[in-house]
């Protein structure tokens, strides 16, 4: 931010909470938050627990730099999270769950006892779309896109994605060599709840040879064909990559536990479904990794690291300008802002289309669909003109 436009601050504080599933870089937004506030003459508090905080009992901590000094690597969150709790909503016209006004009323009243400048709100869509109604309500809130699913629209990277296909990539590798060395199919389940990204991009980048994502619909037919198809090669091992939420060939999903009100569904159990479906029908030694938590805890990828540093920067500067209900987003090169709203009113999935898709089915990868890599590029409509990005 330059000079010219940093106003001088009458409310001399800004909040900051993380809520939803943790995820490598939150602390890095944190650190991002705390240093360019105080820059600019604010102190921060960091509310625990989430949205919890903000309540009765509300709890804070003051952050400065001595409390996020050596976090910027950290995994986890030094405010702690919750995705369970009081808070709960979702957006969006025919699928709205309010949040209970009195709990609003609770945080607005905490807001002014704090004489808070704004709050920034560190989550995925289910806490996004938590703070669309605090803005909606009139609480002064922005927010920073936050997932290892990539699944928010708005944005073309969350941070926590990167790390997380990293921790995939590095299992693929492992994987390889005991798959190799055994003749074995191999299975691994990702995360990623309804979206497949980062079961694309760390097969791309970790050598898989399926790729089992929500986006494209598969067969057990077609899985066991390049399995086949490997072995007539003189390949005789085969990595399949799946995304927990890969439905199956019947359109079932397989979950861990009943849907609940108010909390999203559990999703695991498909790559174990999938590994004992080869194993059955080919008579193949196959074995099944699930990656789990993971791909959730750790360090974040210097890519992260950056992208959080800058998002935590770019929230503050949105309240600086008042620019309430917006949400950080990052459209190569540049870090911009988006309204709330926009990023949770649709999730953002891989397009069957898609250049990485395509650049996969190039290589030869299957998508457990019919395609063969023989056809491998689909025809761009005349008029659409692929957008350039400098990444
Ligand atoms: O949304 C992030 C995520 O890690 C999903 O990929 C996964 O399905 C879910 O959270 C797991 O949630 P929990 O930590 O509650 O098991």
């Amino acid at each position: 931010m330059n000079a010219r436009s940093a106003p001088t601050p009458t409310h001399r504080r800004i909040g900051v909470l993380t809520a939803g599933g943790d995820c490598p870089g939150l602390n890095a937004v944190i650190r991002g938050v705390v240093k360019s506030a105080n820059q600019l003459g604010y102190d921060v508090v960091g509310f625990l627990k989430g949205y919890e905080g903000l309540v009765d009992p509300v709890r804070y901590l003051t952050l400065n730099h001595k409390s996020t000094t050596g976090i910027l690597n950290q995994g986890g969150t030094i405010l702690g999270s919750t995705n369970k709790g009081r808070f709960a909503a979702t957006v969006g016209v025919d699928d709205r769950l309010e949040i209970d006004p009195e709990l609003l009323e609770g945080v607005q009243t905490t807001v002014e006892q704090l004489d808070l400048a704004g709050l920034v709100c560190i989550g995925g869509d289910g806490s996004l779309a938590v703070a669309q109604q605090f803005h909606e309500f009139g609480i002064p809130v922005v927010g920073v896109p936050k997932t290892i699913d990539n699944d928010l629209s708005a944005t073309a990277f969350t941070f926590g994605f990167h790390s997380a296909v990293a921790c995939a990539t590095d299992a693929l590798d492992r994987l390889h060599t005991t798959a190799a060395s055994h003749d074995r199919v191999m299975v691994l389940e990702v995360m990623g709840r309804h979206a497949g990204w980062i079961a694309l991009y760390s097969a791309i980048a970790g050598g898989g040879d399926v790729i089992l994502i929500p986006e494209i619909p598969w067969t057990f037919e077609h899985v066991c064909q390049q399995i086949l198809e490997r072995d007539n090669m003189g390949k005789k091992f085969t990595l399949v990559v799946v995304a927990e939420g890969a439905e199956l060939p019947d359109g079932g999903l397989v979950t861990r536990e009943a849907e609940q009100a108010g909390r999203q569904t559990r999703l695991g159990g498909v790559g174990t479904y999938v590994a004992d479906e080869i194993e059955r029908r080919l008579q193949r030694e196959t074995r099944v990794v699930v990656l789990g938590h993971l791909q959730r805890g750790g360090p974040p990828t210097t890519f992260d690291r950056v992208l959080a540093t800058q998002f935590g920067a770019h929230a503050v500067r949105l309240i600086v300008e008042k620019r309430f209900g917006e949400m950080v987003c990052y459209h190569p090169p540049a870090i911009n802002s988006v309204p709330i709203i926009e990023a949770v009113n649709e999730l953002s999935r891989v397009c069957p289309d898609a250049s990485a898709v395509q650049a996969a089915r190039a290589l030869g990868i299957s998508f457990g669909d019919s395609h063969t890599s023989n056809s491998p590029f689909a025809v761009r409509p005349a008029g659409d003109k692929p957008k350039l990005m400098n990444l």
